[in-house]
């Protein structure tokens, strides 16, 4: 007796032997031929059944979203669109599931808008596409551990809980045991935070990198790859209150090496998944283009998923300074008609998602590495160039997503470091051990910090952050 699961049963060309599959019914018809889904594989296994010598009691039983264990024959299929096919001798109902209570959900074999299946999300996962984006969200996660692992990385568990707010943009979720209705307080009536848990003030942490740092000053090469939180009140298709960040760190490394790798770590998780996700990427890539033929003809894109991930891996990502993009998006179309929503128009700007965007799939049509920032629109760690008004900073924009890695050189200079923080008005007593990198054995070392659901949307061709996480957070809604 084969027990497999139906990604292996599906591959399995050795007849007539006596088989087991579990899994939910997709659909049942004509009394005779259930599609059954385990999870393992977009696509079903057929189930044949002697109708005629199998209780009514049971037939009455095999439901859309029902679990039913089958023992069988495997077979080589007499019908179309599969190779093999079980022939049931055993029929074990496992779970039902009312057809009445069915239909009141998205598992009633309909087309469901991704409104609907956000608002079922603890079912979604039992249709076809939310089952293929987390399978490829699972096999992308496997390329980057084994990317990092294989080039001598070592994976760094950073705290969730921290004091530090390590982009210093304040967009932090407090983290606290003190009692809402009841607030100790200091004599001068602010919140006295020597009497939370930590005996100080706490928050969830936005990035890892801090700590990441102080670790590769003793590892050499490291990389996270965690949960982040930003209580920023960004209602976008890009942002997420909760997300998950990859980012790595590199000792003697500087910007230009750090882009080498950005871009090397990115194509390789890619040609991963094109090489090993074919069946979801080909249902993704067909859900895909049924969603352009709704768009108006100009803003349908030219390739399909495949294609984009393909043209990704095979192709240099551009890299042009802040300086270059700026004298572009000066003299670009939008920004002289003034069809931006922010019009660019000096040096110094910061770029909105429409510019950035713009650079990338009108300007350049391929991904483009933007480097050399203005030091007053980046974070106080990024290493201050020689001009003194730009940072070695680098952001890397895609097609479709705007910037999906955000990195830098690192200011290693224990003194410009300081005076930066001075300037900030970012407490140095509270960042002592991250200045401490800076006292002992300082070196030229980067890093940079991926969006891990970003780069899943942009594999799977899904428009909206909160379809590539099974349970998004986001201004005011934490559902599940
Ligand atoms: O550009 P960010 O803010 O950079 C950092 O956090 C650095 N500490 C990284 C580093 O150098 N180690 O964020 C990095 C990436 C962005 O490029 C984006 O892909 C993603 O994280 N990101 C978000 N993804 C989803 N929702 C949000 N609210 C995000 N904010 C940033
Ligand atoms: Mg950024």
């Amino acid at each position: 007796m084969i027990k497999g699961r139906i990604a292996e049963l599906l591959q399995n060309t050795q007849y007539l032997q006596e088989v087991e599959v579990q899994g939910w019914v997709r659909s049942f018809r004509s009394n005779r031929f259930v599609a059954l889904n385990d999870g393992s594989t977009i696509n079903n296994i057929q189930v044949v059944i002697d109708y005629e010598n199998t209780p009514e009691e049971i037939l009455k039983r095999i439901n859309v979203g029902a679990s039913v264990l089958f023992r069988g024959t495997l077979q080589e299929s007499q019908g179309s669109g599969q190779q093999v096919e079980i022939l049931a001798t055993e029929i074990e109902i496992l779970g039902d599931a009312n057809p009445e209570e069915v239909k009141k959900t998205i598992l009633s074999p309909k087309r469901h808008s991704l409104e609907k299946l956000r608002e079922q999300a603890h079912l979604r996962v039992r249709t076809n596409t939310f089952g293929a984006i987390m399978r490829v969200r699972s096999r992308l996660a496997f390329a980057v551990h084994d990317y990092f692992q294989r080039n001598n990385f070592f994976y760094v568990n950073t705290p969730i809980i921290t004091a530090s707010d390590a982009e210093g943009a304040g967009e932090m979720f407090q983290v606290t045991s003190l009692d809402l209705e009841n607030l100790p307080k200091t004599e001068d009536g602010k919140v006295d935070y020597s009497e939370d848990f930590f005996a100080k003030e706490t928050n969830l942490t936005v990035s890892g990198q801090l700590e990441g740092e102080t670790y590769a000053m003793g590892l050499g090469q490291i990389y996270t790859f965690g949960p982040t939180f930003r209580a920023e009140n960004s209602n976008t298709t890009r942002h997420l209150a909760e997300f998950w960040m990859i980012e790595p760190e590199m000792a003697f490394c500087d910007l230009d090496r750090n882009m080498d790798i950005a871009e090397d770590f990115i194509k390789y998780v890619l040609r991963y998944i094109l090489e090993n996700c074919q069946d979801d990427l080909a249902f993704l890539e067909k859900r895909q283009q049924e969603e352009e033929k709704a768009k108006p003809e100009k803003e349908r894109s030219a390739m399909s998923l495949t294609e984009k991930l393909r043209f990704v891996v095979d192709n240099n990502f551009k890299r042009v300074s802040y300086t270059e993009a700026i004298e572009i998006l000066m003299n670009s179309k939008p920004n002289k008609k003034k069809k931006f929503k922010y019009v660019i128009e000096e040096w110094g700007a910061d770029l909105q998602s429409e510019h950035e965007r713009y650079l990338v799939e009108k300007h350049f049509k391929c991904p483009v590495i933007l480097f050399d920032y203005p030091a007053s629109i980046k974070a106080f760690y990024m290493r201050l160039n020689e001009d003194n008004k730009t940072v070695r900073a680098m952001d890397i924009l895609f097609p479709g997503i705007g910037e999906i890695v955000g990195g830098s050189q690192r200011e290693e200079r224990l003194d410009v470091l300081q005076d930066k923080m001075t300037a900030l008005g970012i407490d140095q007593k509270e960042l002592w051990w991250y200045l401490d990198t800076r006292r002992f054995g300082t070196c030229v070392h980067s890093g940079f910090g991926l969006g891990f659901e970003r780069l899943v949307l942009f594999s799977t061709g899904m428009s909206n952050i909160r379809d590539v996480i099974p349970y998004p957070r986001t201004p005011h809604n934490a559902e599940f």
